[in-house]
């Protein structure tokens, strides 16, 4: 079983897990507007990551015994200036996640739930990787001033990415 505070803790992740996701179908949206195909493809494997950790937070909730509440899930901006500014936000927005995800750590310490804070590990891990991802995106597009024909090719390079499905092993 987990306390109380822990389960309205994890159950605040899993909504901001989903605003995460619907954040970057609308930066998606934007980009596949924009003709930025490769783009939007990076951005549509973000939503579908950020889709998968909201889930697996769902089942761990279900698994400790305690009750998932569907709150109401945040309309994301729909627009921006240019691709630069999306990957500033994304960046800004991943930091954000990262100290929810320290504070929700923070929680189960505190609550001596060393069970959550043994899961919880998955996500401080997964976090150092994301934004490690996004700042290697962003200064490559600093260094093209996000335009140009070494966008296009940057953009056929965000082609290549792949959505793959957590498993026990990752
Ligand atoms: Fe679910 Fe981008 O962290």
């Amino acid at each position: 079983m987990i306390s109380k505070k822990v389960e309205k803790e994890l159950n605040k992740q899993i909504n901001a897990e989903f605003y995460s996701a619907y954040l970057y179908l609308s930066m998606a949206a934007w980009c596949q507007t924009k003709n930025l195909k490769g783009f939007a493809n990076w951005m549509h494997v973000q939503y579908q990551e950020e889709t998968a950790h909201a889930l697996k937070f769902h089942d761990y909730v279900i698994e400790r015994g305690g009750t998932v509440i569907f709150d109401a899930i945040a309309a994301p901006k729909i627009s921006w200036k240019n691709i630069i500014e999306i990957f500033s936000e994304t960046l800004k927005h991943e930091n954000h996640v990262t100290a929810l995800i320290n504070n929700l750590m923070n929680v189960a310490i505190s609550e001596k739930d060393y069970a959550a804070s043994n899961f919880l590990q998955w996500f401080v891990n997964e976090q150092v990787e994301e934004e490690a991802n996004v700042t290697g995106v962003l200064e490559q597009l600093k260094m093209i001033d996000g335009k140009g024909s070494a966008l296009l090719m940057l953009d056929r390079e965000m082609q290549q990415r792949v959505f793959v499905p957590l498993t026990a092993a990752n």
